[in-house]
C-alpha cells in the first residue's frame, strides 16, 4: 500500500546482516520502506565487491512487491543489465562516470523492460544527467563518495540537489531526486528541504539497537516534517 507521505525511504541492505539477508529485506518491506536499495559493487569502479544478479534473485521474494532499486557501482554496467532485470531489479541506476556510452546504456536498460536511473558522485556536476530527464525515473546525487556505508554526509551536494530540483520542476518531468550516503536523523531534513524525495539510508536503518521499522518511521517523520516546513 502506498504511503500518504511524499518522500520515499529506501533502506540500503549494504548495512544489513548478510547472513540473514532475506529476513533483513523483509523487515524493511514490512516495516514501512518504499523500496529496497541494493548496492552492486564490482571491485573496479569502487574497491569492494558486494553482490550481483543471483543475490538479487534470492532476495526478491522477501521484498513483498516493493521495487528493488539497483545502484550499480560497476564499470561498464551495460554488460549486467539484462541479468539484473531478469533477476528482479526494477530500477537500474548507473553511474555517469562508469559508462563510455551513457545514452547506449540507458537505452539498454529500457530495452530490458525496466526503469533507468543515473547517478553522479559528489564532485561530478549534474550536467551528464540532463539530456536524459525524459528517459529516467531517478537522478541519484551521491552525498558520499560511493563504495562504503557509514561515511559522513557531504553538505555541499545540496547545491546540486537544489539545481536539479529547479530543472525538474521547470521541465515538468517525472524524475525523483535520490540521495545516498550519510542520510540519518541529523541530515535528512536538509536534503528534503533542498529537493530530494528518494532517501536512501543504510547504517541509519540497519545494525541498530532499535528495530528496523522504528528507524524507518523516525526518518519518515523527520522527512515529512521538513517537506511541510
Ligand atoms: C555507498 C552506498 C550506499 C550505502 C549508504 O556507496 O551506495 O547505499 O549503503 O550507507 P549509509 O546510509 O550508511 O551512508
Ligand atoms: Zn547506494
Amino acid at each position: 500500500m502506498p504511503h500518504p507521505s511524499h518522500v520515499k525511504i529506501g533502506p540500503s541492505i549494504l548495512a544489513a546482516d548478510f547472513a540473514r539477508l532475506g529476513e533483513e529485506v523483509e523487515a524493511a518491506a514490512r516495516g514501512g520502506a518504499d523500496y529496497i536499495h541494493v548496492d552492486v559493487m564490482d571491485g573496479d569502479f569502487v574497491p569492494p565487491i558486494t553482490f550481483g544478479s543471483q543475490m538479487i534473485e534470492a532476495i526478491k521474494p522477501y521484498a513483498g512487491g516493493l521495487p528493488l532499486v539497483i545502484h550499480m557501482m560497476v564499470t561498464e554496467p551495460a554488460r549486467q543489465v539484462e541479468d539484473i532485470a531478469k533477476a528482479g531489479g526494477d530500477i537500474i541506476v548507473i553511474h555517469a562516470e562508469a559508462c563510455a556510452d551513457l545514452a547506449g546504456t540507458v537505452a539498454a536498460i529500457r530495452k530490458a523492460g525496466v526503469q533507468a536511473g543515473i547517478a553522479v558522485k559528489p564532485e561530478t556536476p549534474i550536467d551528464p544527467i540532463l539530456p536524459f530527464l525524459d528517459d529516467i525515473a531517478t537522478a541519484l546525487l551521491m552525498t558520499v563518495n560511493p563504495g562504503y556505508g557509514g561515511q559522513p554526509y557531504i553538505p555541499e551536494v545540496e547545491i546540486k540537489i537544489a539545481e536539479m530540483r529547479k530543472l525538474i520542476d521547470e521541465r515538468g518531468v517525472d524524475v525523483d531526486i535520490e540521495v545516498d550516503g550519510g542520510i540519518n536523523e541529523n541530515t535528512i531534513e536538509q536534503v528534503v528541504q533542498a529537493g530530494a524525495r528518494l532517501l536512501v539510508a543504510g547504517t541509519a536503518v540497519y545494525g541498530r539497537p532499535e528495530p528496523v521499522p522504528e528507524r524507518i518511521a523516525l526518518l519518515r517523520e523527520l522527512a515529512d516534517g521538513a517537506l511541510a516546513d
